[in-house]
């Protein structure tokens, strides 16, 4: 059985760190903080697949350490709120919104997101979730919630990396599980459950591809950097997250596990039957 692995407080609590910041730009390409499967193209297309515009409120769902919601408040003009479990997460991007002159514009608060969200209905313009939604209990519930706090007329939009696209040994799913809690879904069922929650127009992408690009080129740029990463972060760590890369990119790049990503809207008032 694979050893629990820590990704995330490694990650946000070295955000400053030149080493973990070299590892973003040669895996990302441009850095905001990642630590997911979110090519910068994908990041690049966001606004515009939720339709943002400068007088929007968005909640981010799993905002990690805060550098996209923030390029977000920069980039578009719009108003975030970012919600995240871990807390140097949280701590780094109220941080960063402060040392950027956003603090007013974006926030950022710890919570736990498989619970009910802490926002009344139609709160929000749009929602979304990059690579989040498979570490919550609860799926159907959490989706209930994202559609409850979605304005009438809204978008929301979310990756699932964790799709079931052929055979799995059990030795990959701990491997694969190794930095925390998981759910894994068989094909269709996040579209069956957005059905179910109400959401319409559901559009669905497969970027598979790029979450096994992204996988191997995270293992080389920390590969290239392992004298200084096992110094932050210890060597089981270091070897820990090393096999989870591999194993993401085996399984991705084989299409055993499949990435999606999501775009569905909340109907306008008009359209909603009682
Ligand atoms: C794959 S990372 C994605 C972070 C960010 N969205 C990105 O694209 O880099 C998953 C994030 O989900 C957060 N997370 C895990 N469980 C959570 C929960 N129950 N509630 C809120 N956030 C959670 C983790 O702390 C982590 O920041």
């Amino acid at each position: 059985m694979s050893r629990k692995v820590d990704l995330y407080d490694s990650a946000y609590g070295n955000y400053e760190s030149a080493t973990y910041r070299q590892v973003r730009i040669e895996t990302y390409g441009e850095d905001f903080g990642q630590t997911s499967w979110v090519t910068t193209e994908e990041s690049n297309a966001i606004p515009q697949l939720l339709g943002l515009r400068s007088d929007s409120f968005v909640l981010e769902v799993g905002c990690g350490s805060g550098g996209y919601a923030l390029h977000l408040g920069e980039k578009v003009g719009c108003r975030l709120i970012g919600l995240d479990i871990n807390k140097p997460g949280v701590r780094n991007a109220n941080q960063l919104a402060l040392a950027r002159g956003l603090a007013s514009q974006v926030r950022f608060e710890q919570c736990d997101a498989s619970k009910n969200l802490p926002f009344d209905d139609n709160t929000f313009d749009a929602v979304f979730s990059n690579d989040v939604l498979c570490h919550l209990p609860g799926r159907p519930a959490v989706l209930v919630e994202m559609f409850r706090v979605l304005n009438p007329g809204g978008r929301m939009l979310f990756s699932d990396a964790l799709v079931i696209g052929g055979m799995v040994t059990h030795e990959e799913i701990a491997t694969r599980s190794s930095i925390g809690f998981y759910v894994y879904s068989p094909p269709g069922e996040n579209e069956r459950l957005m059905e179910r929650a109400k959401f319409r127009h559901i559009r669905v992408k497969d970027t598979t591809e790029s979450a096994a690009r992204i996988a191997k080129q995270w293992y080389h740029a920390r590969e290239k950097r392992k004298e200084e990463l096992v110094a932050a972060e210890g060597n089981t760590n270091f070897e820990g997250l090393q096999r989870f890369l591999s194993c993401v990119h085996v399984l991705t790049s084989e299409k055993r596990l499949l990435r999606y990503l999501y775009v569905a809207s909340k109907e306008p008032r008009d359209h909603l039957t009682p």
